[in-house]
């Protein structure tokens, strides 16, 4: 059997490791932007090739997969299902894991998403309006603000998947209100304006969505679109430096297990969040008509008003989400992937270890994520043997094998080590051993969060997770689960939820 796989991160990397491990023994082919070294070897090592080409180009992906005579394809990131990549592979009858173009809207527009959300009644939504620029987000904020108390607190996100650059959460309301706190929101509101104005496959650019405050977790699923089949919970740590300081990345380390739930999520929550999946698996299969079959994912939060709620949704594995996951399925690979092409996954016991929790530690270059340009272009040294020997594994990221055999940094993140033990700590501890394994020959400075994995941030969030619970059960017990009763002078209590209906069935704009 012949498979290729698209796309060059470490999510790749690791999905090619389970390939490489599976007892089908396939020839491994891969298309990616970069050379990534981790990709390479194993397509040399499983009579394939690893090829760079645009991920994104139907025409590039297609004459590959041809030459190749490639049995299946599987897609690791968003931008191939985004751009129609799985439609063109299987116009040509070839078998491809990944959610196509239609179905993978509920990642590409975080609009349209929640207003599937309301549309279906689902549960773990939150209140929203679309706008479509900043400056018609603005004006409604400033004019409504008093009338519509949820508006005091909110979050405005680029409304396309945009790689995790953009979202910002604005905590005072008083910056709509004070004229000399205008100019902060004017510049967020021109950068967020500039950021969307290259994507032209999205109506609405600006999503306006309530503030929820919870523990964050990822759930990521395989479908064939009649079963959704959930994996262990991983949760992904977003801000660049320790204890959530610092920007927002693309994900600077993961934690998993040492079972399917993490240990400040309940298997309840566990179930919930899965039903949360399936209802929006359901509903997009029912708005398109169209079948779903690869990866799914819910990034959650665990909030006061709803309990599990989707922050947003993955049409793909997590980066790094996917390396914990991977690295506690006991299922061959393949046989989840056959079972999906042939819609039998209802059939498919899929298997975890329960023994292991696993730590993922992201290494990026200093610079990354702001300035891209100076953390790019840098010699790397790995001392592989060192990281075996200290139990760990590296899966590559965003690096370029040259062909003098040198590894150049790509300027975004770097790689990422994973480490496994009976609980979390230790296993970040054996991380934190091996981390002088990875250095850059010319002196220029890595950085990674020694926090991952450790008794105290595990703590941080096992406090979050014992605020939110009581008061989501306590509105479950009552039956106010998910309604947000609003206070307005001199007009009392009111319900923002039929503003919502207005939205998706969206008559009136003001
Ligand atoms: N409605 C919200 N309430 C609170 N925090 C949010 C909200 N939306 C996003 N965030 C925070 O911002 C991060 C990034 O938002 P997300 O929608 O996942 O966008 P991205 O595409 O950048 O990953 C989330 O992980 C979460 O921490
Ligand atoms: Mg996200």
């Amino acid at each position: 059997m012949r498979i290729m796989g698209i796309g060059g991160g470490a999510r790749e990397h690791a999905i090619a490791w389970k390939l490489g491990l599976s007892d089908h023994k396939p020839e491994i082919f891969w298309i990616a932007e970069n050379r990534n070294p981790g990709i390479h070897k194993i397509c040399r090592d499983n009579q394939g090739e690893l090829r760079t080409g645009r991920t994104t180009d139907a025409k590039t992906i297609v004459r590959s997969a041809r030459g190749w005579g490639i049995d299946m394809v599987v897609v690791g990131p968003e931008e191939p299902g985004f751009h129609g990549i799985p439609d063109a592979l299987e116009k040509e009858g070839i078998h491809c894991i990944g959610a196509t173009q239609e179905l993978s809207v509920i990642e590409r527009s975080k609009a349209d998403l929640r207003r599937l959300q309301w549309e279906n009644n689902l549960p773990g939504k939150l209140l929203f309006r679309t706008f479509k620029n900043a400056r018609e987000a603005s004006d409604y904020i400033r004019k409504n603000i008093e009338s519509q108390p949820w508006l005091q607190n909110i979050v405005i996100k680029p409304a396309r998947q945009s790689g995790g650059k953009g979202v910002k959460l604005i905590e005072d309301r008083q910056v709509y209100l004070h004229d000399e706190k205008e100019r902060f929101k004017e510049a967020y509101f021109d950068s967020l304006q500039a950021s969307m104005a290259a994507y032209s496959d999205i109506e609405d650019k600006i999503l306006v969505e309530e503030k929820a405050w919870g523990p964050e977790y990822s759930l990521q699923c395989f479908t064939d679109g009649k079963t959704v089949l959930g994996t262990p919970l991983v949760q992904d740590n977003k801000s660049a430096h320790e204890f959530d300081s610092g920007p927002e990345t693309g994900g600077m380390g993961s934690i998993s297990g040492p079972d399917m739930t993490l240990p400040f999520i309940t298997r309840e929550e566990y179930d919930k969040s899965l039903k949360i999946v399936e209802g929006i698996v359901e509903s997009i299969q029912k708005k398109t008509g169209k079948s779903y079959h690869g990866m799914v994912g819910g990034q959650m939060m665990l909030t006061e008003n709803e309990g599990p709620t989707v922050i947003e949704m993955y049409s793909r594995l997590g980066d790094p989400e996917a390396l914990n996951m991977l690295a506690m399925l006991k299922t061959d690979i393949i046989d989840i992937f056959q079972a999906i092409v042939e819609r039998q996954l209802s059939k498919l016991k899929l298997e975890f270890t329960s023994e292991d929790a696993v730590v993922v530690k992201v290494v990026a270059p200093n610079g990354y994520p702001e300035k891209r340009d100076k953390a790019k272009g840098h010699p790397v040294q790995v001392l592989e043997t060192n990281i075996k020997r200290n139990g760990c594994y590296l899966f590559w990221g965003n690096a370029d094998l040259h062909e003098d055999g040198q590894v150049i940094t790509g300027g975004s993140r770097l790689l990422a080590l994973m480490g496994t033990d009976h609980t979390l700590p230790p296993a970040s501890a054996r991380i934190e051993k091996t981390m002088s394994s990875v250095q850059l020959a010319d002196g220029w400075g890595l950085y990674h969060r020694s926090d991952i994995g450790s008794q105290q941030l595990l703590a941080k969030r096992q406090d979050v997770a014992e605020r939110v619970r009581p008061l989501y059960t306590y509105r479950e017990e009552h039956g106010i689960l998910g309604s947000r009763m609003g206070w307005v002078p001199r007009v009392g209590r009111i319900d923002p939820s039929h503003l919502m209906l207005q939205e998706t069935h969206g008559p009136e704009k003001a």
